[in-house]
């Protein structure tokens, strides 16, 4: 069992309600009476809370807590009291500090930082801060302002952090405590994805967000989708999900994005059509790189607009676990190609980060919508990429070649879905080739577009193989194509895989 010591802290209970989702019992006790639950005890954490250590009357603990050989957790105020009463030193800051914070480990063999990036985003709330740490403690982790964010003395077991690991928007937060019960011999167990996990989650997100507002940026996509639904079921109206339409998307995405979250789930979504801009950007750009560079930037800079607009306090994103393992540079395809996602704002607009689905895998997003209730028409979405189908014209893109695009890759998917093929194909898509060849139409010479059909099968992103899809099928989409858009008179089949060739063409 853990004992937490009460503090007086708004999110005491979620720091419960986070170990108890590890598979351990928990009681909440006030600092009065720790000493009377130390049996079977195997971790004291000590919560946060609102008074100052040194202030008349404040909470504090017998020092006979730090004797007894159980490891010891200190969060916000709880750090303070253990360096107040160890010899340490605490003062006010400056001023208060509420809000978000960039936190630095220094120190990454230490087992509470164990697995955790070097830089992460957490979530601070405090007036005082450590100025001095007691003797026999160490500093594992900084922040711009706080010299003492993470404190450790390994051999007596006891640590301290200046921030809340228990609120949804500290990044791995979940982590540090597990780890936590790793130091106290705990073996704990993550709980199965049902509705219980996902209603907890909702529970979770609502007190941790409170009365604040929330924005979203939501791309239609999977990871975007559950996350906003996630975060409008706990924080409804409150939640504005933004949804940019960058004329650069595949046909009816807008149409089906407003019917699915705004007309059935009753979300507030903005849309901004901002298909102009987006072109007008792009006018000249050839090279892909460049490109991207101009959307992402683009994207970024529509979406700041419409942050400040809202005088929103958090962030909602839908990364998930693989996304933190490639942003840590491990995954070759980034170093290749510059992805974007939608959902980065410049660092000054100092919003809070919440992450409902960082430690989920592809498959268990997918649960967690389904489990919401969400249909397979967009949980088992295809992935799409940030850049839209500027990625798939070679060259210069217009909104000629866009319209021709659309209109081809429209066909190549419903193809794809009257053969049944959808779920077990990676993607299928059409590309906007810019090669123009010589044909035959009636009696005449034409010269015409060529269109090319990529389909796909992968586990994973990191590669692929070009999928063997029935001739029948490719011969639909081709005759069709030809027949419906009339400026493509050709088309090819892609039968290249990843590597060398990456899925998309640019
Ligand atoms: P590549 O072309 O790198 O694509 O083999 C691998 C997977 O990633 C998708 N992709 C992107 N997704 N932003 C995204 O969100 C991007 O900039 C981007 N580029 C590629 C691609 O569709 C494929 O599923």
């Amino acid at each position: 069992m853990i004992v937490i010591v009460d503090f007086g802290s708004q999110t005491t209970h979620l720091i419960g309600r986070r170990i108890r989702e590890m598979g351990c019992d928990v009681v909440i006790v006030n600092p009065e009476v720790v000493l009377d639950h130390t049996t079977n005890v195997k971790g004291i954490i000590l919560s946060g809370g609102p008074a100052s250590v040194y202030g008349k009357g404040s909470p504090t603990i017998d020092k006979k807590i730090f004797e007894l050989n159980i490891p010891v957790l200190g969060i916000c105020y709880g750090e303070q009291i253990i360096s107040y009463l160890l010899g340490g030193e605490v003062k006010p800051g400056k001023k208060k500090e509420y809000g978000p914070a960039t936190l630095t480990i220094t120190d990454l063999t230490s087992p509470l930082l164990k697995s955790l990036p070097q830089d992460l985003n957490v979530w601070m709330s405090h007036g005082d801060a450590v100025v001095k740490i007691p003797p026999g403690f160490k500093t594992t982790g900084v922040t711009e302002t706080i010299p003492y964010a993470v404190i450790e003395n390994e051999k007596k077991k006891m640590y301290g952090i200046q921030f809340h690991p228990e609120v949804v928007h500290t990044q791995f937060g979940e982590v540090l405590l597990q780890n936590f019960l790793t130091i106290c011999n705990i073996h704990f167990q993550k709980h199965e994805l049902d509705v219980e996990y996902v209603n907890n989650m909702i529970e979770d997100i609502k007190e941790s967000i409170g009365e604040e507002k929330a924005i979203c940026a939501l791309s239609g996509g999977v990871d975007s989708s559950v996350a906003a639904l996630l975060v409008h079921k706990a924080i409804g109206h409150r939640l504005t999900s933004i949804y940019i339409d960058s004329g650069l998307m595949r046909k009816d995405e807008t149409k089906t994005l407003r019917e699915v979250f705004k007309t059935h789930y009753r979300m507030n979504v903005k849309i901004v059509h901002a298909g102009k801009l987006f072109l007008k950007n792009l006018k000249g750009v050839t090279d892909p790189e460049q490109k991207r560079k101009v959307i992402g930037k683009t994207f970024i800079k529509v979406l700041e607009i419409e942050a400040k607009k809202l005088k929103a306090h958090f962030l909602v994103q839908g990364t998930i676990y693989p996304d933190i393992i490639e942003s840590a540079g491990t995954k070759h395809a980034s170093k290749i190609k510059s992805h974007h996602n939608v959902g980065g704002l410049p660092k000054n607009m100092k919003l809070g980060l919440v992450e409902p689905l960082r430690n989920f895998y592809k498959d268990e997003v997918r649960k967690a919508g389904s489990l919401l209730g969400m249909s397979d028409s967009i949980v088992q979405r295809r992935p799409f990429p940030g850049p839209g189908l500027a990625i798939r014209i070679i060259g210069e893109v217009t909104e000629r070649k866009l319209a021709i695009l659309r209109a081809c890759d429209a066909i190549v998917k419903e193809e794809v879905k009257n053969a049944g093929l959808e779920l077990t194909l990676w993607q299928a898509f059409a590309i906007f080739t810019g090669l123009k060849t010589t044909g035959v139409r009636g009696d005449e010479r034409v010269y015409g577009e060529t269109i090319a059909i990529r389909a796909i099968e992968a586990k994973d992103a990191m590669s692929a193989h070009w999928a063997r899809i029935p001739y029948e099928v490719m011969d639909k989409m081709s005759v069709r194509i030809v027949n419906e858009v009339r400026a493509v008179n050709r088309v090819v089949y892609d039968i290249s895989n990843k590597p060398p060739a990456t899925m998309e063409w640019e």
